[in-house]
């Protein structure tokens, strides 16, 4: 018998979330802490002239010395370990020999790794150098705040609604937009699982959280409006108006007393700027 699912519930959309057990939440935990310590390993190189397949071979490299498959890698076609998102790319850019950060960029990096069939996926923003603009390293705090108020919301009892309020309303307080065309997901035994996450929301609205759910959240706030168009790439997509774009992400499941993050970075690496 398995008991790795427990139970199953239904979302607000009439599908189905499988609730998780304690044997997955230690399966969690370490594919969870696989992903953070992906992103701890690669940020030293996150600098000024680094090309950004660099980063993705690192990452690859990393992964799968960890014992990990990149989850990335081939999923729906995407050709890459990562998504590396830089300024105005709101999510999945695909890392290319061509792409080099410069002084003065915002990046974000996302690492999705599968460990013994459990899988943990966690992005960080980066500030390329020491000349950030101050817009910049502000859209950066503030997109770190809003997912941080929005996990905050996450105990059983809580509505998912709860969590996009949260994190919407430290983005408008901010006069910052947030970006709806893409929302967490549930995960655990597959990469992209029902319910839906989105990060707007009002309170006691949607699906009602219990303990065993494991989901992300993964706000992308942009500068300017929110909307977005995909490039001909088919991936990589862009905020319509040019301006900037950042995004955190974690992973964590609903406990019998509130949540667990899954992604914490093991080094301490929580939010730039890192130090040396
Ligand atoms: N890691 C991304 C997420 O947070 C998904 C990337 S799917 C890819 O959900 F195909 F673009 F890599
Ligand atoms: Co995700
Ligand atoms: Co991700």
């Amino acid at each position: 018998m398995r008991t790795d699912v427990i139970d199953h519930v239904t979302d607000s959309q009439g599908l189905s979330v499988p609730l998780y057990g304690p044997e997955a939440f230690e399966g969690l935990r370490r594919a969870g802490r696989l992903a953070a310590a992906t992103l701890d390993h690669i940020s030293p190189y996150v600098c000024p002239g680094v090309a950004t397949a660099e980063l993705d071979r690192r990452i690859e490299a990393f992964v799968r010395g960890g014992g990990g498959i990149p989850a990335t890698l081939g999923y729906k076609g995407y050709p890459a370990s990562s998504c590396i998102s830089v300024n105005h790319v709101v999510n999945h850019g695909i890392p290319s020999e061509d792409k080099r950060l410069v002084e003065g960029d915002i990046v974000n990096v996302d690492v999705t790794v599968i460990l013994d069939g459990w899988y943990g996926d966690t992005s960080r923003m980066w500030l390329v150098g020491e000349r950030v603009r101050v817009q910049a390293r502000k859209l950066v705090d503030v997109t770190y705040e809003a997912m941080m108020a929005g996990i905050e919301q996450v105990a059983p009892g809580a509505h998912l609604g709860d969590v996009g309020a949260a994190i919407m309303e430290v983005a408008h307080a901010n006069r910052f937009s947030v970006v709806t065309e893409f929302c967490g997901h549930g995960i655990g035994h597959g990469f992209h699982q029902p319910p839906q996450v989105m990060h707007v929301g009002m309170r006691g609205r949607d699906m009602v959280l219990v303990p065993g759910m494991v989901f992300t959240i993964e706000p992308m706030i942009n500068a300017g409006r929110p909307d977005t168009k995909v490039l001909a790439d088919g991936w990589t997509a862009v905020t319509r108006d040019r301006s900037l774009s950042a995004q955190f992400e974690h992973q964590v499941g609903v406990t019998r007393t509130g949540v667990e993050i899954f992604t914490l970075s093991p080094a301490g690496l929580h939010r730039p700027p890192y130090g040396p």
